[in-house]
């Protein structure tokens, strides 16, 4: 069932309907206790979403809503590893990389304990990272590791990437961490330019192992190395090691499957970083953080699984999501970290959430009548504040946004941290309540002015805090987020664990591949033989 056939759909669009001229101003007057009533906590967050535009009635309905749509029961259905991933017949299983404080975790599909895999590879990988971080792990030459490389693209680089500068503050500073993940060659040859091969340590990350960009990547990486040894391939045993769930295809490229680390096919690219796609945060980390942040992921799992809808983080952020995406028309959702550790989450969370949730079919293949997925975007806090927060607060779209903030900052230095926090604090105060034409005349604003330095309000913020970025706070952050888009996925009715979209181009380019570089007749559109024309007269 979709969330309009749901009885309380109707309760939902009844309630938009009436409270068509809801003031924030209002309803902050009318209760002091609106902001305590609307204040959540979970896993170390708090999660204050009174400045948005709904009451408690509106909010009652949304959860009735998921109740009609069986969200108890599809939680418990991806907790208990039935293969909810239906076009690829496959459980939905990353709770199962952090649930280290728990029994057996199924895959009802193999009926087999998926747990000491995980703790196998787990601790595999934490061996691998203390010899790397302790320097006894050695270059070919002899040489301990400076630069660990990741190699990957999607889920094998977004979340690592955003993590190992999330948790900067708790690395191992004399180690250098780069991500390479497009195909263009710019992005290999300026991320090596300044690097020693003899120090340095690639991670070949890839779900398939056949993703082109990675390969092209990997295999340039492999000559690189190469090149400066003379061609003594038995270099690429000490600066490669892969990770990925096809030990075929590893192997195929050369990678000794000794070095390989290995994760299962119930985990989805996106939701990756947790498994052994999270070696470079390791490396970056240690061990015994990389646990601490899985702890922070296992505490907002429990969270989801167990609180009562009300009272749950995720659920309550979904269900304000659909109410902004359905139901007033939002097209997008901002993500607006004040924290400059976190610069790469909203990217992170695009492929999360759009690859996720980008559908436009339900489960049954049915064309859907309702909006699915927003886009999501974001920039850190003050940055944005610069650039497009003019259109946040007095632009014609309808955008809601997170803003995610920490009582302590891991740099205190100067007043930075309270000038940060000021603005934070600052932003939702004045997207919510505005400043109306008779206060702006008040100032003595001349007339002509007053339109222009009106301020409407009523722009709907979540706020999300806590006391530190930790890496048990960070983790339950990853966690809030995905299941934030389970739920939503699952009132929409759409498959959120599989990703047909992106094959299509896939499939086109490596037809076009061989096209520009030959003089063979072209049979494409004559905008796109034209387009390749141009390549191919300028590359003669
Ligand atoms: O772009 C599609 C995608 O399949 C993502 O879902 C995935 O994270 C990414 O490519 C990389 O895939 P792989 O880890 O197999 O190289």
């Amino acid at each position: 069932m979709n969330l309009t056939e749901t009885k309380a759909w109707s309760a939902v669009l009844a309630d938009a309907e009436s409270n068509r001229d809801f003031s924030l101003r209002a309803a902050f007057a009318a209760d002091p206790n609106r902001a305590a009533d609307m204040t959540l906590e979970a896993a170390g967050w708090t999660l204050d979403y009174s400045k948005n535009l709904v009451d408690a009635k509106t909010m009652r309905d949304l959860r009735a809503v998921a109740d009609e749509c069986g969200l108890k029961d599809k939680i418990e259905a991806m907790f208990n590893g039935e293969h909810i991933n239906e076009t690829e017949d496959r459980a939905v299983l990353h709770v199962a990389l952090r649930a280290l404080s728990g029994g057996a975790v199924v895959d009802r599909g193999t009926g087999e304990d998926v747990m000491p895999g995980v703790r196998k590879v787990l601790d595999a990988m934490a061996n691998f990272a203390d010899e790397v971080r302790s320097g006894s792990w050695k270059g070919h030459s002899g040489k301990p590791v400076r630069n660990v490389v990741n190699i990957g693209i999607g889920g094998s680089d977004l979340g690592p990437c955003m993590a190992t500068l999330a948790l900067a503050p708790f690395s191992q500073r004399n180690l250098r961490f780069a991500f390479v993940s497009n195909v263009d060659a710019t992005h290999f040859a300026e991320t090596v330019r300044d690097m020693d091969p003899e120090e340095t340590l690639f991670l070949v990350a890839s779900k398939t192992f056949t993703t082109l960009e990675t390969m092209d990547n990997a295999k340039t990486a492999r000559e690189w190395i190469l090149k400066h040894y003379d061609g003594d391939s038995a270099a690429v045993a000490k600066h490669f090691v892969a990770i990925s769930t096809a030990a075929d295809e590893v192997a195929k490229f050369g990678i000794d499957t000794a070095n390989m680390f290995g994760f299962w096919n119930w985990v989805g690219g996106r939701y990756s970083l947790p498994s052994a796609i999270g070696l470079s945060l390791m490396i970056a980390i240690g061990p015994d953080r990389f646990r601490e942040m899985l702890g922070g992921y296992e505490a907002m799992d429990r969270h989801f699984r167990t609180a009562p809808l009300e009272k749950n983080l995720p659920v309550t952020m979904a269900l304000l999501g659909i109410y902004y995406n359905n139901v007033l028309g939002a097209q997008s959702h901002a993500v607006l970290p004040y924290d400059q550790y976190l610069a790469r989450f909203p990217a992170y969370l695009q492929q999360l959430d759009m690859e996720s949730n980008g559908k436009s079919v339900d489960k049954r293949g049915r064309r859907v009548s309702w909006q699915t997925g927003p886009i999501v975007w974001g920039e850190p806090g003050t940055n944005g504040q610069h650039a497009f927060y003019q259109l946040l607060h007095q632009g014609t779209k309808l955008v809601p946004a997170d803003f995610i903030g920490f009582m302590r900052s891991h740099n205190p230095i100067g007043d930075h941290h309270v000038h940060l926090m000021a603005n934070f604090f600052a932003q939702t105060e004045a997207l919510a309540f505005g400043k109306t034409a008779d206060e702006v005349r008040a100032e003595g604003t001349p007339e002509a002015l007053v339109p222009h330095k009106t301020f409407t309000g009523n722009r709907p913020t979540n706020t999300l805090v806590a006391l530190e970025l930790t890496p048990a706070t960070f983790g339950a952050l990853v966690a809030l987020y995905e299941h934030k888009v389970f739920v939503q996925g699952a009132l929409w009715d759409v498959f959120s664990f599989d990703q047909w979209g992106v094959q299509l181009g896939k499939v086109l380019a490596k037809r076009i591949i061989p096209e520009l570089t030959a003089d063979s007749p072209l049979a494409h559109d004559s905008s796109t033989n034209a387009l390749i024309g141009r390549f191919r007269a300028a590359n003669r």
